[in-house]
């Protein structure tokens, strides 16, 4: 398993919404399991403020746990071990399984080797691109500072990898805010992938986009997948976003991952349908009924809803 949480809780301490004018916390991310195998895809979708972020960034140990935790790149069957000793409580084994493949225990040469093999693109190109720094320069940063290459090679490496996302070298020289957002997101893409990750969070890769270039991202997202066999969490709003790209969709709820993730195969022949009523599944999931108000004729599109 590349990634692997469990019982992930992160819980933010807000100001003065407490009963006497004191702190209060809010469960941003609440007792999460989730699993993204080798190469594949997993989707996350829920409403804005459901905690999608702060899990992606849980994930990639950008962001401290209030309690669980995540592995990275576990052998299933040491997975399965950790999974029967945490039913059972046998802290020593926890522990001693946490020392190898926790994301949060790794320092030094091993923290390096980690990020070197974790990638993540946020939601906003405009934003999450330096605008002091020149293409060249934001596509290699990651490289020289995991140890990936050195300099000459991550010149190199850039050039390579701004063909891979469809821009011409020359755009190596310029500066963020010479470029659309869907030539920022290509350099996001790039920068994202240049230390060859095996595991990549997409928070909202496209939802800053154009419709039409929103296509054309997903697309290049795609092939990515399959030429670099990476394997993705996907976090979107956007349910045809998922429909197009996840093996797996999980719904998150107010900081919870609600039931098992389902396929998204049968959405790809309904995407009407899905646009139709993803908006009253949100306000019914509210009241624990995980059923569309609006009534559908013909097969029920997720296991979720059943
Ligand atoms: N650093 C923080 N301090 C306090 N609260 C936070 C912090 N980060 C996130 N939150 C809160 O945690 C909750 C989940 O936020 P998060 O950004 O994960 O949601 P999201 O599902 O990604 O939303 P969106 O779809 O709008 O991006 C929100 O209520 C948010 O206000
Ligand atoms: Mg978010």
């Amino acid at each position: 398993m590349i990634i692997a949480a469990r019982k992930i809780s992160k819980y933010f301490q807000v100001k003065g919404t407490g009963l006497m004018g004191g702190g209060a916390s809010l469960k941003a991310v609440d007792d999460v399991n989730i699993n993204v195998s080798e190469r594949s895809v997993v989707g996350v979708v829920g409403e804005s403020g459901s905690g999608k972020s702060t899990l992606g960034r849980l994930l990639m140990a950008l962001l401290l746990p209030t309690s669980g935790q995540v592995l990275f790149d576990i052998p299933d069957d040491i997975l399965a071990e950790y999974d029967s000793a945490l039913e059972s409580g046998e802290l020593e084994k926890l522990r001693r399984i946490e020392r190898e493949y926790s994301v949060y225990t790794k320092k030094g040469k091993e923290l390096k080797k980690m990020r070197r093999e974790m990638g993540i693109i946020f939601q906003d190109p405009y934003s999450s691109l330096d605008p002091r720094m020149r293409v060249m320069d934001i596509v290699m940063e990651p490289m020289i500072a995991t140890g990936f290459k050195r300099r000459d090679e991550a010149r190199q490496m850039c050039l390579r990898l701004l063909e891979e996302v469809g821009l011409p070298r020359e755009f190596a020289f310029r500066y963020p805010h010479e470029l659309s957002g869907g030539q920022r997101q290509r350099v996001a893409l790039a920068r994202g992938i240049s230390t060859l990750p095996k595991f990549l969070v997409l928070d909202e890769p496209t939802s800053a986009l154009d419709v039409s270039v929103q296509a054309q991202i997903l697309s290049l997202l795609k092939e990515i997948k399959n030429t670099f066999n990476i394997s993705m969490l996907l976090i979107t709003h956007n349910i045809a976003v998922v429909a197009y790209m996840a093996d797996y969709v999980n719904v998150m709820y107010a900081g919870k991952l609600m039931e098992r993730p389902c396929l998204p195969s049968s959405w790809l022949q309904v995407p009407s349908k899905v646009s139709l009523c993803i908006q009253p599944v949100w306000l019914d999931l509210g009241r624990s009924v995980c059923r569309p108000r609006v009534s559908l004729a013909g097969e029920v599109l997720c296991s979720f809803w059943r």
